[in-house]
């Protein structure tokens, strides 16, 4: 392994899913912040290109660990990294993931086991590895990104997004005074390749002013971050979304009965 290059070295974060979207931002930011990267995807020549990029706008050393991270022999080199006390990382984003275009009942139960796993088991398993070293060091962070999805009864992403936001809040306490802190970012829509994968037209899923950009996202993430909180919500109004939806879980359920209901007399019609 080379040495770091930075001058102004601050550590080295490892930011899964760093193609594109929330991804390649957070490694931007961190960059621009003087982390040193390791940057985790499956499209290694993408990869390659974004490492190329921040190293020469930001004078950082960048890793790339071309890897799909719901292969566990692939996996493994990435947790073999994180738990590395060569360089060790300092900052673990867990940011990786992706939604199912159909319904629950009309995809392979294995699609449905995969996805579970990428945005829970993946976060879980990746979190556990860099733990050790960094509550050996009395220092770290780990962020992962959870959704506002995940504050209410959505469906099968909703749920599993529900895993890092219940617990990032419980490690932050457990872990925080030992100088490693949990955060988890639930963001609203946000601009990035997610709905395009999903075959999804943007303005098909919302309009436009419960759109926000990924800069802006990643920004308050590190922020709040940075300020030791177990849960960020980005912006005023999702800030609203987030509590209208604490009291409101009894009639978003009636709502999703209302029109599975309406949903099931067009197939029955
Ligand atoms: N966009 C939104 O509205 C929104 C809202 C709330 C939360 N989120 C969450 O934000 C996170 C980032 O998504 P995004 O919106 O930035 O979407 P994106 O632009 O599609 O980025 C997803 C990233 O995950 C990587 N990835 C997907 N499957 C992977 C696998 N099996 N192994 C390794 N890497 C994998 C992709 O790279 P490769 O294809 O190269 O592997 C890509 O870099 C996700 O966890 C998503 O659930 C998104």
């Amino acid at each position: 392994m080379t040495t770091p290059s930075s001058a102004q070295h601050v550590g080295t974060a490892l930011v899964t899913g760093a193609t594109s979207g929330l991804g390649a931002e957070f490694a931007r930011q961190l960059a621009s912040a003087g982390h040193n990267l390791i940057l985790v995807a499956r499209d290694r020549a993408r990869l390659e290109s974004v490492a190329e990029s921040l190293r020469s706008a930001f004078g950082v050393h960048v890793e790339v660990l071309g890897a799909d991270l719901t292969n566990p022999e692939q996996r493994a080199t990435v947790e073999e990294r994180l738990a590395s006390t060569e360089h060790p990382v300092s900052y673990l984003v867990n940011n990786a993931g992706y939604g199912l275009a159909q319904e629950f009942e009309k995809n392979s139960v294995d699609d449905e086991e995969r996805m579970l796993e990428i945005l829970a088991t993946v976060p879980m398993r990746l979190s556990h590895a860099a733990l050790g070293g960094m509550l050996a060091r009395g220092s770290g962070t780990i962020l992962t990104v959870a959704s506002i999805a995940g504050g209410a009864p959505l469906g099968m992403y909703a749920a599993a997004k529900t895993w890092p936001l219940s617990f990032s809040r419980w490690a932050n306490a457990h872990y925080r005074h030992r100088g490693v802190t949990f955060s988890a970012v639930a963001p609203g829509f946000v601009r990035t390749e997610f709905h395009a994968r999903l075959g999804i037209e943007r303005s098909d899923m919302a309009p436009k002013w419960m759109w926000l950009n990924a800069d802006f996202v990643v920004r308050s993430a590190l922020r709040a971050a940075a300020r030791g909180r177990g849960l960020s919500v980005p912006s005023i109004r999702y800030k609203l979304v987030w509590a209208l939806m604490k009291v409101a879980q009894p009639l978003i359920l009636v709502a999703v009965a209302r029109s599975s209901r309406a949903e099931s007399a067009k197939v029955a019609g």
